[in-house]
């Protein structure tokens, strides 16, 4: 991305001129421009009260540019995919389904949900998306490749949101390929180069190397790295440390080759607006990246009332009432319309905002993740009180919600915390803005609710419960009030449809298919997508173990007798749903069907017997 370069180095070329010469080339590639406004600027857009939202223009062009040129060869290819797989199962999908995924007006609007979960959050979410990648031809094969390529929105928040950020801003490359980096043949890039090397999950967050003088000085490394930053005048905290913590692994600019290698950028200077210059952004085919996080209120926290704040290529704000007000991602860091900063939306800050938890650790959990890095920043920085949140020029100062006040109002710096942090560890939050018309939702969870660590839906109950604070402005279908409902139905131990009754206020949610990481392996190996959530690094081979254990997860489906059994990725066999497949395109136009007239019919009919939630069963408590 040679086009690329001249923006990323600017900072640094202006800086080691004149400003801050003392820095290295990640701190000033860091560092915030300020600049006179361009003459149309507009600190604050305001996104309308419930009934009556919009979009930001970029969103719409793009949604609306995609849907003509990109969305109908995807679903074409992705019908093709369902059908050879359904015929390989005598299983035929009703013709509604074809004629739906033909018609450009009746096309649903897909979005894809990744929780929150550090590593085994965002294998997770890596392992089902190449499940549906059409260009991998084992997923293909399956039938449920080509999923990805269809889909509208990819939302993330914490691990989640690595995954997220490192795919969209790495141009959306094969699983494979994220996770491990393009092939060794291509590692040896040079110095200044801003390619992609993979999430690099055997080096550890904090501390890489095996030698502790190595670590000490990498610590001390990355601390300086947000100096210049701080010595440009805006507040800087330990996030910004764990944003360039976070840029060697989920940011282009650092490979095996150059990891300790002080004089590349290592990431710094990539912003997430920048992700509408990839090409798969210029042409359309790539689903909408949305991060979430959650704001902390100095003194009370993180209610479920506060605004969730979503970053997007366009922008950052909220549609939620309380807010109901959006910035510029690319001028973020601006507070007024004469000053405006740019360089500041770097995409490993909007993911360590994302997967800011640090202020819920307590000092010894702390001590022990992230010792050496927190003890360089004592010493570099200073340590302050409100050093573990991620503090974003407050643009929104003085502003209103609608009907409600916007509780940060008062506020010169957001506070962000993890996306997580109020209970909603699957981003649903943004699909279910009815401006975006959302009608099906694969809500992928892999959080940790029970104690081995796998998901068992709170993230749902929550995201419940939250809604019901705003009926005018969102509409979640049903689902289980409490997790042993989830796990006594084994509702996230296989695929699960939410919200298929067509009640009045079910028909204007989303369809929710939700794909939790719900236990170990079915066919007896041993566990390895129940990691901690804090875990540093990964073996390569483990992390290629996890990926092959999600793969099982997404092509199993909810396997009743009579199924078959196909080889697993692990080497034996597992005993997979043959109708998976076809079930989950009768989902991926539920709400399209009822919208154009169909009746449900044929294999739709059983799929949806046997994959909806049935509301009437009662869990045993
Ligand atoms: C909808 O929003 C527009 C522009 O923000 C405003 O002019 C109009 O009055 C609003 N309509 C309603 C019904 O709130
Ligand atoms: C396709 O996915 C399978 C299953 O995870 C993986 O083993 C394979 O390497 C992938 N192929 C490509 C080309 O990425
Ligand atoms: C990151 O690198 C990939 C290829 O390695 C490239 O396609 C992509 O455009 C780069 N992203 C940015 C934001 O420079
Ligand atoms: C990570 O794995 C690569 C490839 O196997 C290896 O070359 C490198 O030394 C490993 N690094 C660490 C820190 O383990
Ligand atoms: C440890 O790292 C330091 C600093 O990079 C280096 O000087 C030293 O040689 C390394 N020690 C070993 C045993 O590799
Ligand atoms: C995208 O590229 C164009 C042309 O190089 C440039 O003018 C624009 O600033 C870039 N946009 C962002 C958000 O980086
Ligand atoms: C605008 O914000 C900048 C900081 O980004 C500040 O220095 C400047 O004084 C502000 N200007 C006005 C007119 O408020
Ligand atoms: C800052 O906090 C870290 C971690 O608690 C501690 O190791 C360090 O000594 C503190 N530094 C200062 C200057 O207080
Ligand atoms: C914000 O809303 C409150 C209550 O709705 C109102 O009292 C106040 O004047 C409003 N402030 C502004 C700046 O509009
Ligand atoms: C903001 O400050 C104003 C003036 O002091 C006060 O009336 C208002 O209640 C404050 N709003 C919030 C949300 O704290
Ligand atoms: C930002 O930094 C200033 C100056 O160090 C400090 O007074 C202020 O408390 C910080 N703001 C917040 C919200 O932490
Ligand atoms: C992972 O799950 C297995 C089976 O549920 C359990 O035995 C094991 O203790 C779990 N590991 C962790 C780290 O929780």
């Amino acid at each position: 991305m040679l086009s690329q370069l001249p923006v990323l180095i600017a900072p640094f070329i202006l800086g080691g001129v004149s400003l801050v010469s003392a820095q290295s080339m990640p701190s000033n590639a860091y560092t915030p421009l300020s600049e006179p406004c361009p003459a149309d600027f507009a600190l604050i857009r305001n996104a309308g009260a419930p009934g009556n939202q919009t979009l930001s223009a970029g969103e719409r062009a793009y949604i609306s540019e995609r849907k003509t040129r990109a969305l109908p060869r995807a679903w074409a290819e992705y019908l093709e995919n369902v059908q050879r797989a359904g015929s390989n199962a005598k299983a035929t999908l009703p013709p509604y389904v074809s004629a739906i995924l033909d018609s450009i007006t009746d096309q649903p609007t897909l979005g894809i949900a990744v929780s929150g979960g550090g590593y085994r959050a965002a294998a997770f979410g890596a392992g089902v998306l190449n499940a549906l990648d059409g260009r991998n031809a084992s997923s293909a094969a399956t039938g449920l490749g080509g999923l990805m390529q269809a889909a509208s929105y990819l939302t993330g928040l914490s691990g989640g949101s690595w995954f997220v950020t490192s795919y969209a801003q790495a141009n959306y490359p094969l699983v494979q390929e994220l996770v491990f980096g393009p092939d060794s043949s291509r590692a040896g890039i040079d110095a200044l180069s801003m390619d992609y090397g993979g999430w690099l999950a055997n080096y550890s967050f904090e501390q890489p190397s095996d030698n502790a003088t190595a670590n000490t000085f990498f610590a001390t490394t990355v601390v300086e790295e947000i100096e210049g930053k701080k010595d440009a005048g805006f507040n800087v905290t330990f996030a910004d440390v764990w944003a360039r913590q976070l840029a060697r692994h989920f940011a282009n600019g650092t490979t095996q080759v150059n990891f300790y290698d002080e004089n590349v950028p290592h990431g710094a200077g990539i912003t997430l607006s920048s992700v509408v210059n990839t090409s798969a952004f210029t042409s359309y085919s790539a689903p909408f990246p949305i991060v979430v996080t959650d704001l902390y209120l100095p003194g009370l926290g993180v209610l479920s009332t506060n605004p969730i704040l979503e970053f997007n290529p366009y922008e950052m704000g909220s549609f939620d009432p309380s807010l109901a007000a959006f910035t510029l991602t690319q001028y973020l860091g601006s507070t007024n319309e004469s000053v405006c900063v740019t360089n500041y939306d770097q995409v490993s800050r909007v993911a360590a905002s994302s997967s800011e938890l640090y202020n819920i650790l307590d000092d010894a959990a702390l001590a022990y993740i992230d010792g050496p890095l927190l003890e360089a920043y004592g010493e570099l920085i200073g340590n302050t009180s409100d050093m573990l949140y991620a503090e974003w020029p407050n643009a929104f100062y003085g502003i209103n919600g609608t009907g409600i006040s916007f509780p940060a109002t008062n506020e010169s710096y957001l506070m962000l915390v993890d996306g997580g942090e109020n209970g909603q560890s699957v981003p649903l939050q943004p699909m279910l803005v009815k401006a975006r018309g959302v009608d099906v939702i694969l809500a992928l969870d892999a959080d940790p609710d029970t104690e081995d660590g796998w998901a068992a839906g709170s993230a749902l109950i929550a995201t419940q419960a939250w809604a019901s604070i705003y009926p005018e402005s969102y509409t979640f279908p049903p689902v289980p009030t409490n997790i042993s409902e989830f796990i006594a139905q084994n509702l996230s131990t296989r695929p699960t449809f939410f919200g298929c009754e067509a009640t009045s206020s079910n028909a204007s949610a989303p369809l929710l298919v939700y794909l939790a990481n719900g236990g170990p392996p079915r066919d007896g190996s041993p566990p390895l997508m129940n990691v901690t959530t804090v875990v540093q690094s990964l073996e390569l081979d483990e992390l290629q173990g996890m990926l092959d254990e999600v793969w099982d997860t997404a092509v199993q489906g909810y396997p009743l007798v009579p199924g078959y059994m196909i080889p697993s990725e692990q080497g034996t066999e597992v005993l997979v749903d043959p109708e998976w497949p076809v079930c989950l395109a009768c989902a991926a136009v539920e709400r399209a069907r009822a919208r154009a007239g169909y009746a449900r019919e044929g294999v739709c009919v059983g799929c949806f017997e046997r994959y909806c939630w049935d509301g009437s069963i009662v869990g045993s408590e």
